[in-house]
């Protein structure tokens, strides 16, 4: 049998890259998946696989920060399938730069998008969860939200904002058999990361980036839906409250270079 099979999985971001491939994993394992994205086009990257989830429906068009718009989102959601099960919150941008050379308009947009759009759609969802007493919210944090990197500023303090307000919701709602969880992946192949690899003076650090991770390489799309899987299934039922690194060993340790001398190179 499907292990999600029954469920309704709503998920954002879902047009691209980590979402897409979440999505696809959760039609997959049986999962009725209601995606949205502020890309108009999206369902036809993951609704091959959905064949066993017809009722798989994509919302194109939608931006996480416009409360309205989530809102009508998530209602179409209940009344169509009566339920939310699980929500997982992939929508993000790419952000960053020296706070000094910042301007505040930039700023606001990644916090708005990766902070505050998770804090909406979680508030949307969160209702149905509490009629139902049970649920599973799963953030697409980052690594880069459990330490700093150079540069980082704006992503890694909404990536930040997202572990803590995870933390913060696992608090408040496992007494109603929520469990509030987040991803923080590390480098994974997507539009997004290829996109920030090919700006002006990045593209000759990609394979220093590369070597952060203890695996020698980046991550997969789907190694991270693999995690988002676990945690919306009832394997994870006594996981709540957690940042799980997904990270092919990107915060393992520091290294100092002695791998030679180990005889490990
Ligand atoms: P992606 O660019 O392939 O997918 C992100 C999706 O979010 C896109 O389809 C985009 O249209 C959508 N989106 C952006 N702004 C939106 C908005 N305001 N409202 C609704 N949808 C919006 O990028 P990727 O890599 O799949 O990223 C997914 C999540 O994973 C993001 O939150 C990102 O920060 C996070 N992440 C990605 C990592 C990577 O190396 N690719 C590493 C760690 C975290």
């Amino acid at each position: 049998m499907s292990r999600l099979s029954g469920k309704v999985a709503l998920v954002t971001g879902a047009a691209s890259g980590i979402g897409a491939a979440c999505a696809e994993r959760f039609a997959r394992e049986g999962a009725i998946v209601v995606g949205c994205d502020v890309q108009s086009e999206g369902l036809e990257s993951w609704s091959a696989a959905a064949a066993s989830a017809p009722e798989a429906t994509f919302q194109g068009n939608l931006d996480v920060r416009d409360e309205t718009a989530v809102a009508a989102w998530v209602q179409a959601a209940r009344d169509q399938f009566g339920r939310v099960d699980v929500l997982l919150n992939a929508a993000g941008v790419a952000g960053g730069g020296p706070v000094h050379m910042m301007d505040l308009e930039e700023w606001r947009r990644v916090i708005d998008i990766n902070l505050t759009g998770t804090f909406i759609t979680s508030k949307h969802v969160l209702p149905a969860m509490l009629e139902q007493e049970s649920g599973s919210i799963i953030h697409i944090a980052s690594v880069e939200g459990l330490e700093g990197n150079e540069g980082g500023s704006s992503y890694n303090a909404s990536k930040g904002g997202v572990v803590i307000l995870m933390k913060n919701m696992a608090m408040d709602y496992g007494r109603k058999g929520i469990r509030v969880n987040a991803i923080c992946p590390g480098f994974i192949d997507t539009p997004l990361l290829r996109e920030v690899m090919s700006m002006p003076g990045l593209e000759e650090h990609t394979e220093k980036v590369r070597q952060q991770h203890q695996l020698g390489r980046f991550g997969r799309p789907e190694e991270i839906a693999g995690a988002a899987f676990f945690l919306a299934s009832e394997d994870a039922s006594f996981v709540t409250g957690q940042a799980l690194a997904v990270d092919g060993g990107y915060t393992a340790g520091k290294r100092y270079g002695i791998a030679a001398m180990m005889g490990l190179e």
